[in-house]
């Protein structure tokens, strides 16, 4: 698929069929994240790929912190960890969010080109998440991310939470950036 046409495909997948996600498919995704650019090239980044049935449903009841209810038939969740101490910080910014905020596009659009669909989840409580899956205490959980092979249509909760959280909407160019000054 063409850059521009992944950019254009990708949107939060929330219905997901019962099929795995083959191995070849998984260490291309993870290349990609591999590949992101990082603080002083710190790659602060821990990625755990949750695919153990069990597990996933212990994390996912455990850890969502509003109506995650779609989840479930995604084939993995996708845990972004972050060791800060190999990033770093100026003007009060942190950039081990930043760091694998990237890698973690970079996981997504590259599933995205690879057919399988994903959904940024951000309502996870942290230290649940770090309890279930044994992380050290010095990392953060940034993100997290659904993997699988999208159903075709979106279920119910996706169309409810596409329509409240205007999904489709985007600001129109001449909002979003100006040229030489502020503006
Ligand atoms: C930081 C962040 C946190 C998010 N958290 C959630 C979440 O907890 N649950 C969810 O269903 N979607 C979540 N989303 C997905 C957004 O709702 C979605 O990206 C946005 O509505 C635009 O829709 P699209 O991804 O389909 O283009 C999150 C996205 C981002 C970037």
């Amino acid at each position: 698929m063409d850059f521009f046409d992944v950019i254009k495909t990708r949107n939060s997948i929330r219905k997901y069929i019962d099929q795995p996600v083959e191995p070849e498919k998984l260490e291309a995704i993870m290349t990609a994240a591999r590949l992101a650019p990082s603080w002083r090239n710190g790659q602060c980044w821990k990625f755990i790929v949750v695919a153990d049935p069990t597990r996933k449903k212990e994390l996912i009841r455990n850890t969502s912190v509003f109506n995650q209810s779609w989840m479930g038939k995604e084939y993995a969740i996708i845990v972004a960890c972050a060791d800060p101490t190999r990033s770093g910080h100026r003007n009060d910014q942190h950039y081990y969010l930043v760091d694998v905020a990237i890698a973690m596009e970079h996981v997504i659009l590259a599933a995205t080109a690879l057919g399988l669909g994903t959904c940024w989840i951000g309502g996870f409580e942290e230290d649940k998440v770090k309890t279930l899956l044994e992380i050290p205490d010095n990392f953060r959980v940034v993100a997290l991310t659904a993997l699988g092979y999208p159903a075709g249509k979106e279920g119910i909760v996706g169309k409810i939470t596409k329509s409240v959280v205007k999904s489709y909407d985007r600001k129109p160019l001449s909002e979003i950036y100006s040229m030489n000054r502020w503006e």
